[in-house]
C-alpha cells in the first residue's frame, strides 16, 4: 500500500512540476512561490532583493504614503497575483484507495491535497531577522501558530512573553504564522483583519491555503521554507501554539547556559512523547487511518503545544521534510523528520504541554509560583495570559519554597 501511494506521490509530482512549467512559460511572471522541487530557481531568486509580492512593493514607492487606503485596492492586486500563481491540483486518484468512501471529508481531504505544498504567500515581511544586508543577530525567534480570527491572542501575546525585546542581550523576535479561514465575504473579513495587524506590527506571515486543523503539517513546512529564505541566522527557534504560556525569560537564560551549543548544534526539547501509538478510532479529532499511516507507533517527538529547537536543526527539518510524507499532525511529523535524520527529540522538564494521551492531571496552572521556573505550559486565556505574565516577572512575588 505504501509502494502504491508513493506511486501515486510521484506521479503527482511529476504532473505538478509539468504544470508549474507550463504555467510560468504561460505567463511569464516569476512568481513568489517556491517549493523543494523547485530549489534552484529560488536560490536564484535571492540576487532579486525585495522578493515581497508585488502588492506590497507599490506602496513603498512613496514612504510617506503610510495611511492604508479605504478602498481594498491592495486585496484586489493580491486576488489577481492569485490568479497566476499556481494552484495545486486535486489528486483525484486517492479514490482508489482503500476505504476512501468510508472516510470523513477531512481525511479525504487531506488525501487530496496531501502533495500539496506551495501555496502563494499573502503576508510576508522580509526584513524580519534584518535582511541580506544587514542580517540581525536574533537569538530566539517565536514562530507562533495561530488562526486569522484569534486576534484577541495575538494582541496578549504581543504584550506579555512574545513581546519583541531584548533580554539579557539576546534579541528576541516575534512571527505570527496564519493561513486563511472562511469562504467569500467571511473570509475577505478575516484577510483584512490579519492584513492590518500586519500593517501594525510586522509580525504576520500568512498563506493561501485553509488555516484548518489538518493542515498544520502544511503550515509547519511552510514556515521552516520561509526561515530558510529569511531568518536562517535565528539561533533558536520556539515552535508553538498562540494558547500557551511560555516564559521566554526562562528560555533565554536556559539558552544561553548550553555551554556547547550556540545554535549551530542539534536541539529539539520539550514535553517529550515515546511509543504513541495513532489513534484508529475514526470518532477521535486525532483519528489517522493506517492508509494515512501505516505503522502501529509514532517515532519519539515533543508536544506540539510548544518546543524549542536550534536554527541548525530548524533548517536540517526543512531540508529532509522533502523526503517525508506529509502527515496531518504536525508534531508527529517533526518526530518523523528527526527520524529520518537520526536525531532525537529531548525532554524539558519544563515544557508541560498535556497530550491527548496523557491523562488530565489538576495542577494549579494558574499559580504564578508554578509557573515562574517553568518554560511552557498550556492552555489559558488571553486574560490569564495577561495576568500570569505580569506575576510572574513581579519582584514582589514570594513563593514558600516547596
Ligand atoms: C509622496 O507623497 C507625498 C504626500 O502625499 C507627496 O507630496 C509626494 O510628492 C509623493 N512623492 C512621490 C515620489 O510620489
Ligand atoms: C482569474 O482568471 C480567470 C480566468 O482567466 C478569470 O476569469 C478571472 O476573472 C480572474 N480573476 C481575477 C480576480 O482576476
Ligand atoms: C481507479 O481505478 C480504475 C480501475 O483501475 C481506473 O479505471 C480509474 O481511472 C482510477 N481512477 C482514478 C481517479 O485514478
Ligand atoms: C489544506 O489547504 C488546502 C488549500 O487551501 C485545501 O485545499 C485543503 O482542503 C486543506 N486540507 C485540509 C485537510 O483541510
Ligand atoms: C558557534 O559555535 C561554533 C562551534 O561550535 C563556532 O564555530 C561558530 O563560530 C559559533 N558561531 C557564532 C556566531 O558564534
Ligand atoms: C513591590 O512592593 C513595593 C513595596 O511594597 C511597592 O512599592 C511596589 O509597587 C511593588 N511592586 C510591584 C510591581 O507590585
Amino acid at each position: 500500500m505504501v509502494r502504491i501511494l508513493r506511486l501515486i506521490d510521484a506521479c503527482a509530482t511529476t504532473l505538478l512540476l509539468l504544470g508549474t512549467i507550463l504555467v510560468l512559460l504561460f505567463f511569464n511572471e516569476p512568481q513568489n512561490i517556491s517549493t523543494p522541487q523547485s530549489r534552484p530557481e529560488s536560490a536564484h531568486d535571492q540576487h532579486n532583493h525585495d522578493r515581497r509580492p508585488a502588492y506590497l512593493k507599490e506602496e513603498d514607492h512613496n514612504a510617506s504614503h503610510k495611511t492604508f487606503p479605504s478602498s481594498n485596492w491592495q486585496l484586489e492586486r493580491w486576488r489577481v497575483s492569485q490568479n497566476l500563481t499556481l494552484r495545486c491540483e486535486r489528486n483525484a486518484m486517492f479514490e482508489n484507495v482503500s476505504g476512501f468512501d468510508s472516510f470523513s471529508p477531512m481525511i479525504q481531504d487531506f488525501l487530496y491535497y496531501r502533495h500539496c505544498r506551495s501555496f502563494p504567500i499573502i503576508l510576508d515581511f522580509p526584513d524580519k531577522c534584518g535582511g541580506d544586508d544587514e542580517p540581525e543577530d536574533v537569538f530566539l525567534l517565536l514562530a507562533i501558530k495561530s488562526s486569522p480570527k484569534n486576534y484577541e491572542r495575538r494582541e496578549v501575546l504581543r504584550k506579555t512573553w512574545a513581546a519583541e525585546r531584548s533580554y539579557k542581550g539576546k534579541v528576541i523576535r516575534r512571527i505570527f504564522i496564519v493561513g486563511t479561514d472562511g469562504s467569500g465575504f467571511e473570509k475577505e473579513k478575516l484577510n483584512k483583519l490579519v492584513m492590518w495587524e500586519h500593517q501594525q506590527y510586522n509580525d504576520i506571515l500568512q498563506w493561501d491555503f485553509k488555516d484548518s486543523f489538518f493542515n498544520l503539517t502544511l503550515k509547519q513546512i511552510l514556515f521552516l521554507e520561509w526561515m530558510d529564505r529569511r531568518c536562517p541566522q535565528a539561533r533558536f527557534l520556539l515552535n508553538g501554539d498562540d494558547d500557551v504560556f511560555a516564559h521566554t525569560d526562562n528560555m533565554v537564560e536556559y539558552l544561553q547556559s548550553l555551554k556547547d551549543n550556540n545554535g549551530s548544534k542539534h536541539l529539539f526539547t520539550g514535553h517529550l512523547l515515546k511509543g504513541a501509538s495513532p489513534i484508529r478510532n475514526p470518532n477521535n479529532k486525532y483519528f489517522v487511518p493506517p492508509q494515512v499511516y501505516k505503522k502501529n507507533v509514532y517515532p519519539p517527538y515533543c508536544g506540539g503545544g510548544g518546543y524549542l529547537l536550534s536554527g541548525y536543526t530548524a533548517l536540517a527539518i526543512y531540508k529532509i521534510s522533502a523526503m517525508v510524507q506529509i502527515l496531518p499532525i504536525d508534531d508527529v511529523y517533526m518526530g518523523m523528520c528527526l527520524a529520518a535524520m537520526k536525531l532525537k527529540p529531548d525532554s524539558h522538564m519544563g515544557v508541560k504541554t498535556l497530550h491527548w494521551h496523557i491523562p488530565s492531571r489538576q495542577v494549579d496552572k494558574y499559580d504564578p509560583c508554578y509557573l515562574k521556573d517553568l518554560l511552557l505550559l498550556h492552555k489559558f486565556l488571553p486574560s490569564d495570559l495577561y495576568f500570569l505574565w505580569q506575576e510572574v516577572r513581579n519582584p514582589n512575588l514570594s513563593c514558600s519554597d516547596t
